[in-house]
């Protein structure tokens, strides 16, 4: 708790706590005297307040505007990406009893956190009257749903297995950019050959969370589905050869990065890949919305494949809108909850973010071909849990891993950093 009060005031004095045109505290609080305006109004939290991001959120915005035109939207974004500002701040105003009307939490592991907590409503009743359990697929619904109770409603599905390539980069180097090399060991391979071919930072990464991202995905291919899926409940142990492997393959990696990942955010880091200063980013597909904005054509100055051993697996991560318990305009909230579960509030909104309808009646057709991939793969592959995005372990553990994998890129210490895990390991399972 002191830690994230700490991080609250560090953010309002550096004038990074509200990116939005409301207010977030005051007026909205738990004691709202306004009680006859609950759908006046709706103040919606979320990490997606800049870039490409703001984009997405901007376009489900403008559908929410024309399906409640009388209800004002109150924009309570905490800028930094995967929420690494967001959810100390979120945590700060739950604690203080001063929920927004709704806030962004990814499905699976991260929402047994605030159910734990007692914070948020049961959506069950929500969902059956709006006919959500017919239009999300099972898959979904049951990583929504915790002890029989659903809690919150699913705005678009992301994939976080995604290697993304500038194609001109790869082929000035002799390097096919239409297919993933067969393994980590060849990837390393054409880093290399990037590098004496005079690319700067071959790998392009950026702060923490897009380490622990990459770091996830060479667990997936050293592990496959099964043994990777097992780490979160205790069958695959950490300290695993596997992931010995993982750490060692991922310490090579950071042979090939660009000097200043520590401080980048992945917009940045994607965007050294942008300028041509890196072939490739491991990113996930809310990277489609920045190609896009920078006016690169799929297949043309860019192209993806899942990355380096993960070929038919879907690394998964949904984003999803709550109810908080005692949130101030309950109505208003209802009523964005509706905006994002429609057809027409997904179709604005990921054909913007670069995520897939969560919806299982979206048409291809209305999509651009990275995200055409993710349909057929969403459908075909088999799915495992995201860890930097809040879906395969709760809050503390996966800030536990993201602090090991941090200091590993400083000392490279790879006995520490598997000891970590299995320590951080230990405290989550017990
Ligand atoms: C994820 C989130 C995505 C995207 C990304 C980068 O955690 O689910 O929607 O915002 O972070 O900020």
């Amino acid at each position: 708790m002191r830690k994230s009060l700490a991080v609250v005031a560090g953010l309002a004095t550096t004038g990074l706590l509200l990116t939005g045109c409301g207010s977030s505290g005051g007026d909205n609080g738990s004691t709202d005297t306004d009680s006859g305006a609950s759908g006046d109004k709706v103040e919606v939290f979320t990490w997606w307040a800049s870039g490409s991001e703001k984009v997405g959120l901007d376009a489900l915005v403008s559908v929410f505007d024309e399906q409640h035109p009388d209800i004002e939207f109150i924009n309570a974004a905490v800028a930094g990406g995967a929420g690494s500002n967001a959810k100390a701040a979120l945590a700060s105003r739950l604690e203080a009893n001063d929920p927004p009307d709704s806030f962004q939490a990814h499905a699976g592991a991260e929402l047994t956190d605030y159910i734990e907590a007692g914070q948020l409503q049961d959506l069950s009743g929500f969902f059956n009257d709006e006919g959500l359990t017919e239009v999300f697929p099972e898959s979904l619904i049951e990583r929504l749903t915790v002890d029989g109770k659903i809690y919150s409603v699913p705005s678009n599905i992301h994939r976080a297995n995604v290697t993304w390539v500038n194609t001109d980069v790869l082929e000035s180097a002799g390097i096919d950019a239409t297919k993933a090399p067969a393994s980590v060991d060849a990837w390393i391979a054409d880093l290399k050959k990037l590098k004496d071919a005079g690319v700067e930072s071959p790998l392009a990464l950026g702060t923490e969370w897009t380490q622990m991202q990459l770091f996830e995905t060479l667990l997936i291919a050293e592990l496959g589905a099964e043994g990777y899926s097992g780490l979160w409940d205790g069958s695959t142990g950490w300290d695993d050869a596997g992931v010995t492997t993982a750490i060692d393959q991922y310490g090579q990696l950071l042979e090939y990065v660009n000097s200043d990942f520590a401080g980048l955010d992945w917009d940045a880091a994607t965007q050294v890949l942008i300028d041509g200063a890196a072939g490739y980013n491991v990113m996930g597909d809310w990277a489609e919305a920045a190609f896009v904005q920078a006016g690169w054509t799929y297949g043309q100055e860019y192209t993806t494949w899942p990355s380096v051993g993960t070929e038919g697996i879907f690394d998964f991560l949904a984003d999803s809108f709550t109810l908080p318990v005692g949130a101030p305009h309950e109505d208003g909230a209802n009523a964005w909850l509706k905006t994002v579960s429609s057809a027409d509030g997904q179709k604005a909104f990921n054909q913007a973010k670069g995520s897939i309808p969560a919806r299982t009646d979206a048409d291809p057709a209305d999509y651009g071909d990275y995200q055409k991939t993710a349909l057929q793969s969403w459908a075909e592959d088999t799915i495992v849990s995201s860890l930097a995005h809040g879906a395969a372990a709760k809050i503390s553990w996966s800030t536990d891993i993201s602090s090991a994998i941090g200091k590993f890129g400083s000392d490279k210490n790879a006995d520490a950093l598997q000891s970590a895990l299995v320590d951080a390991a230990t405290k989550a399972l017990g």
